[in-house]
């Protein structure tokens, strides 16, 4: 009788390791530029205006700190199972070893939520983006040519439509994938160094046209908005809490290193690194940018219903217009589409290897793990991935379910939250490169902030995310349990070693390469 709960053992993953036909080319600074290639992308510039006017006013700052925390427990804990476990199936590759077959692959399973539904999102939003960005140029694209057609047909549109620009941005981002990691790291190094120069230059542009009057009441009174007959509460408190969930989304993807870890050259110690470093480098430029932008403009100008209707589309761009700097609009509607495209390559490179890793466990077909010896990269799968992602993007109107993205992110970083705390109960002597300092506090404040964000994101992302994982749950019986490795006795000797304590297994694959 199969066991839901079997664990995967330490030596299963030693012997996953050895056999990788993965290459190992990524350092230490290419990991780091993968977290912020995946972090800083479209929430930046477009959610901070919904952040300040629904939810924290001027504390949006204070938004960011708490999203940032919130990120920093999962990524502590994320830090410490990478130095245990370097290998590329992130938090579902985590779970299995600890918690059991079932449990990571739901993990597994709403990480697509995060990866695979995040690169859909990113690729109609780089649509939108690249629109403007031709219109930079007087091109001007036909409707029925960038928007899906449920949304053209809503707007009055007849005929045919497709979003073609976010179709073609998928297709390009897997040629570059296709050809190898090392090809798709350089990419993204530049790409990381254009987007973060962007930033630091809105910050310091915007620095001298602040108003400080905008600042104050920094935290507003709590008062509740009504817009087309519907209520809610913002500002005081509970505002920054729940605009801390409003901009969540900006600071998905810092997790997306760990999924990376095959391909690293040194990966207990540079993954942790990365992780952490990537997020701690953004969180200081978003609370920085959306310091400056609440100075700027004072947070009721977002109002949609307000004297600047569009400002809460675009609010970085628009706050520069009101300051009379047009041109820097230009510089951010460039930034963001050029930014988008690494974020895009980050989350499709992510999804691939958590394939990747359910594949070799034989919870997915095997097609998903075979990698091509030419690019040490899984094409087949990168392929699959491409084709799915860009036509969804093309037909579907995933803006709506964007907010399930950070649901699948959220639920992963609890999960790993409560799977490093049992790992560390349960084999306390294991190897460890990195330790997440007093434990049991960060992986309790960090299940409580990610529940409690989990909490205020939308009922409609809540439900549709819910109705996911059920799917998910039918596929594991129906599919996945029959053709487990570990249920069919597939990794041989190591099956039997589940009952050993781990710390006899000396997993050092440091100095493979
Ligand atoms: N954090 C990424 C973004 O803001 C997903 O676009």
């Amino acid at each position: 009788m199969a066991n839901i709960w079997i664990k995967k053992p330490m030596e299963a993953y030693e012997a996953d390791i050895k056999k990788s036909e993965l290459k190992r080319v990524l350092g230490k600074w290419s990991l780091t530029a993968i977290g912020i290639g995946a972090i800083i992308g479209g929430g930046i510039f477009v959610l901070t205006g919904t952040g300040a006017y629904y939810h924290a006013g001027p504390a949006l700052a204070l938004s960011f700190v708490i999203a940032g925390i919130a990120c920093v427990f999962a990524a502590l804990c994320y830090a410490e199972f990478a130095s245990i476990l370097p290998v590329e199936g992130s938090a579902y590759a985590y779970a299995y070893g600890t918690v059991g077959e079932v449990f990571a692959w739901i993990i597994g399973w709403g990480l697509i939520l995060e990866y695979a539904m995040g690169s859909m999102t990113v690729a109609v939003s780089w649509s939108g983006y690249f629109t403007k960005f031709l219109h930079m140029f007087g091109i001007h694209l036909p409707n029925w040519l960038t928007t899906d057609p449920q949304t053209f047909a809503a707007a009055g549109g007849t005929g045919f439509s497709m979003n073609l620009p976010a179709l073609l941005i998928v297709l390009f981002v897997i040629s570059i994938l296709v050809r190898g990691t090392k090809g798709a790291a350089k990419a993204n190094n530049f790409i990381v160094i254009l987007k973060v120069s962007a930033i630091i230059f809105v910050i310091i542009a915007g620095l001298f046209f602040i108003n400080v009057d905008n600042w104050t009441p920094f935290i507003p009174e709590p008062t509740v908005i009504t817009e087309n007959g519907v209520s809610h509460e913002a500002y005081g408190y509970a505002g920054i809490v729940a605009g801390a969930s409003a901009i969540f989304f900006a600071y998905v993807g810092f997790d997306a290193v760990s999924t990376q870890a095959g391909e690293a050259i040194n990966p207990k110690k540079d993954v942790p690194f990365a992780i952490i470093t990537s997020l701690v480098i953004c969180t200081i430029l978003y609370i920085l940018v959306s310091l400056v932008l609440t100075g700027m403009m004072h947070y009721t100008d977002f109002n949609p219903l307000g004297k600047y209707p569009d400002a809460i589309k675009a609010p970085v761009a628009y706050a520069f217009d009101i300051a009379g700097q047009a041109w820097a609009g230009y510089i951010i509607t460039i930034a963001a589409t050029v930014g988008l495209i690494s974020v895009l390559m980050v989350m499709i490179m992510g999804q691939s290897r958590i394939f990747l890793g359910m594949s070799k466990d034989g919870l997915i077909p095997k097609t998903f793990s075979k990698v091509n010896a030419a690019s040490g990269v899984p094409r087949k799968n990168l392929m699959i991935l491409g084709a799915v992602i860009s036509v969804v993007a093309a037909f579907t109107p995933i803006n709506d379910l964007a907010h399930m993205t950070s649901f699948g992110t959220l639920f992963a970083f609890t999960m790993v939250c409560v799977a490093v705390w049992m790992l560390r109960v349960k084999q306390p002597n294991l190897p460890r490169s990195f330790r997440v300092p007093f434990l049991p506090v960060i992986a309790t404040l960090g299940i409580l902030i990610n529940v409690y964000l989990i909490i205020n994101l939308s009922i409609e992302a809540q439900t549709y995310s819910f109705i996911w994982l059920l799917i998910g749950t039918v596929i594991y019986f129906l599919y996945s349990k029959k053709h487990s490795n570990l249920q069919n006795g597939g990794f041989g000797e190591t099956f039997k070693a589940e009952q050993e304590p781990l710390e006899k297994v000396d997993v050092d694959i440091d100095n493979k390469d």
